[in-house]
């Protein structure tokens, strides 16, 4: 059983962006697909996070977080192969240190979906060379910002990139190919391996580990066939990598969003709602209990877990509330199970590029006006700021009903 380290707070009360999703990028292959026509609109300039960072930051205190989920953009940091850009180091330095000052505590994430042109002209993270490549750049920015970070995720949700980029071709490169995913999924497990080697070397003390994308499967109908088929789904896309991982992951990082169906004849395929159901802007299906569920199965690994993704997409910030409340319980609730659960990273910080659905779904605490790009905090963010004040020295984590906090107002 691996054990939380005293020193740190009990809970991680946070909420989560990605660079891409908000810096304003140029030139990585997420930008080149974008300019391909893929997608419903390009990201162009985002929420300017690049720029605007002091301000997020001010907005994620006066939330009340004690943590912050970001990432690192490879390829502002090494444009060309082996050429790292100190600027753009001595930025995201900038910004860490701010994080610390104003009592967040950096969750950091290495790479979350997108690669420099440079690795993905060269076939990406399937070229033989891609671990080394990957692990340089882990070791100059462990240099760099090491002494100031104690927590790491390598890849963001490495079956998602797998299954959107290589199986349905819906994110770049674009491919369909059962053999390459396969051989993806094996090439991703030792890439994070290499890079959890280079991050121990240079800070033994921290702590690295991925966030697993972890669907809540069902059995559409009771039943042998489509019960049988949902072991294969949870096996499958829940919890074989997290296996391969194995031990070179000190927490396991859980993104949570939904449930599907597994139903015998439709195979790998799950089936997304059963109709009526309480669905998000982007269709999903809200489920609370599912939360619960999915930490409940990570016990096994005997790890702490932080959910370090957890949100929905809507203009309806009556839902949104409900939702954070709702998931916020289902925590609670694993948590009285015995679930070492560490932290809840909201997604997210702020409205941001939703990749493929581009700028329609609103993700965010905090909301973006994009013509303006002026912040104002959702009454679903006051809602939050005013849960983790009642749980100042509390743990397990409780959800207060509304009515015996102050209003949610600023
Ligand atoms: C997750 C991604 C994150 C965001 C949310 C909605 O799968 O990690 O970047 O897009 O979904």
């Amino acid at each position: 059983m691996v054990r939380w380290p005293a020193h740190w707070p009990p809970f991680l009360w946070g909420a989560s962006t990605s660079s891409h999703q908000v810096e304003g990028n140029q030139s990585n292959d997420w930008t080149e697909w974008e300019n391909s026509g893929h997608v419903a609109e390009p990201s162009g300039r985002a929420a300017d996070s690049w720029n605007r960072w002091p301000e997020d930051l001010e907005l994620a205190k006066k939330l009340g977080l004690n943590s912050y989920r970001f990432s690192l953009e490879w390829s502002r940091i090494e444009p060309k192969p082996g050429i790292f850009d100190r600027e753009a180091l001595q930025c995201y330095r900038a910004m860490i240190v701010r994080m610390r000052e104003i009592g967040l505590i950096p969750l950091m994430t290495l790479h979350h979906f997108t690669l420099p042109l440079w690795v993905s002209t060269r076939g990406g993270f399937l070229n033989s060379q891609a671990s080394r490549w990957f692990s340089r750049y882990v070791r100059i920015v462990v240099e760099e910002v090491g002494d100031l970070v104690d927590l790491f995720i390598t890849i963001n949700e490495p079956m998602v990139l797998v299954v959107m980029g290589y199986l349905i071709a819906a994110w770049p490169p674009g491919g369909r190919g059962f053999g390459r995913a396969l051989k993806l999924i094996r090439r991703l497990v030792s890439i994070h391996a290499d890079a959890y080697h280079t991050i121990k070397r240079i800070k033994p003390n921290a702590w690295v580990g991925l966030a697993h994308h972890m669907i809540q499967f069902e059995p559409w109908r009771p039943g042998l066939l489509d019960y049988a088929n949902t072991r294969l789904l949870h096996y499958l896309m829940n919890d074989r990598l997290v296996r391969m991982v194995g031990e070179y992951q000190d927490f396991i990082g859980l993104n949570y969003y939904t449930r599907q169906y597994a139903h015998w004849t439709s195979g790998l395929h799950p089936i997304q709602n059963r109709p009526g159901v309480n669905v998000s802007d982007l269709g999903w299906e809200i489920y609370p209990h599912g939360l619960t569920a999915v930490l409940k199965r990570v016990q096994s690994f005997h790890k702490p877990v932080l959910v370090t993704e957890n949100g929905i997409a809507t203009r309806d910030e009556a839902l949104r509330t409900r939702y954070l409340e709702q998931h916020l319980a289902a925590v609670s609730a694993a948590q009285k199970a015995g679930i070492d659960v560490r932290g809840y990273f909201h997604w997210s910080l702020l409205d941001n590029f939703e990749w493929a659905e581009g700028y329609g779904p609103r993700f965010g605490l905090v909301e973006v006006n994009y013509d303006t790009l002026a912040r104002s905090i959702r009454p679903a963010g006051y809602r939050y700021r005013d849960i983790i004040q009642a749980n100042e020295n509390t743990f397990p984590v409780s959800v207060p009903p509304a009515s015996t906090l102050p209003a949610a107002h600023p």
